[in-house]
C-alpha cells in the first residue's frame, strides 16, 4: 500500500519569536531536524520510490535540502496568507485589530484575514493538490500548519469546525495509509 507523508518544516525563526507567516529560514532546531529527516524516512519506506512536496517557501525548501528523492514546489501549499496581519504576533494582532481577533475564535474555519485567506479558501486552493495526492504513488509533503490541518482533515473526514484546531506538531512526521474505508495512521516525533 502507498503512503503519504506530512510533516511541517523544521521550527523557524518566526516560529521561536511568535509571529506568523512570513518566510523565514530554520532555526537551528529547525535545521536538526532537517537533519534527522532522510534517515528516519529512509528507515521507513526503504527503497521504496517517493516524491518529495514542499510550498515555495523556504523553511520547507531547506527542511527538504537532505532529501534525495524528486522534488516539486507548489504554490497551492504556500501557508494560509495572513494580509495584514503576515509577521505579527497573536498578541500585536489582538492589540491592533481586536474585533478580527475575537470574530477568529468565534468561526475560525471562516475568518478570512485582512488582505489575506480564511481556512475555507485554503480547502478550494487546495483542491488540485488534493486531486493529484490522490493519484501519485508514496508522497511526502513538507508543509505548513494550516495547509497540513486542512489536508489531514481530508483524510480523516474531519469536521470544518475541528480542522483548525487539529493538532500537527512540529519535528513529527504523520504517516498515513490509505484504506478502503479511512486511513491507518502513524506519528514519528524526532526528539529535538
Ligand atoms: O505559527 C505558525 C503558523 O504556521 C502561521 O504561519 C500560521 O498563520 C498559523 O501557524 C496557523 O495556525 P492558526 O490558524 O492556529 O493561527
Amino acid at each position: 500500500p502507498r503512503s503519504i507523508f506530512f510533516s511541517r518544516h523544521g521550527e523557524s525563526q518566526y516560529n521561536v519569536e511568535g509571529k506568523i507567516g512570513g518566510d523565514s529560514l530554520l532555526s537551528p532546531r529547525g535545521m536538526e531536524y532537517a537533519k534527522a529527516l532522510p534517515a528516519l524516512i529512509r528507515d521507513n519506506i526503504g527503497d521504496q520510490p517517493l516524491t518529495v512536496w514542499t510550498s515555495t517557501l523556504r523553511r520547507t525548501i531547506q527542511t527538504a535540502e537532505d532529501l534525495k528523492y524528486t522534488k516539486l514546489t507548489w504554490k497551492s501549499l504556500d501557508e494560509l496568507d495572513a494580509g495584514v496581519c503576515d509577521g505579527m504576533t497573536y498578541e500585536e494582532i489582538e492589540e491592533a485589530y481586536p474585533d478580527d481577533f475575537a470574530n477568529r475564535d468565534e468561526d475560525k474555519f471562516n475568518y478570512r484575514y485582512r488582505g489575506g485567506e480564511s481556512y475555507r479558501d485554503v480547502v478550494v486552493r487546495l483542491e488540485p493538490v488534493i486531486m493529484e495526492l490522490e493519484r501519485q504513488e508514496n508522497i511526502l509533503i513538507i508543509g505548513h500548519q494550516a495547509i497540513l490541518r486542512c489536508l489531514y482533515a481530508y483524510f480523516h473526514h474531519l469536521s470544518q469546525d475541528d480542522l483548525p484546531y487539529i493538532k500537527i506538531p512540529l519535528h513529527t512526521v504523520i504517516k498515513l495509509t490509505p484504506k478502503a474505508y479511512g486511513c491507518d495512521e502513524e506519528r514519528y516525533a524526532v526528539p529535538i
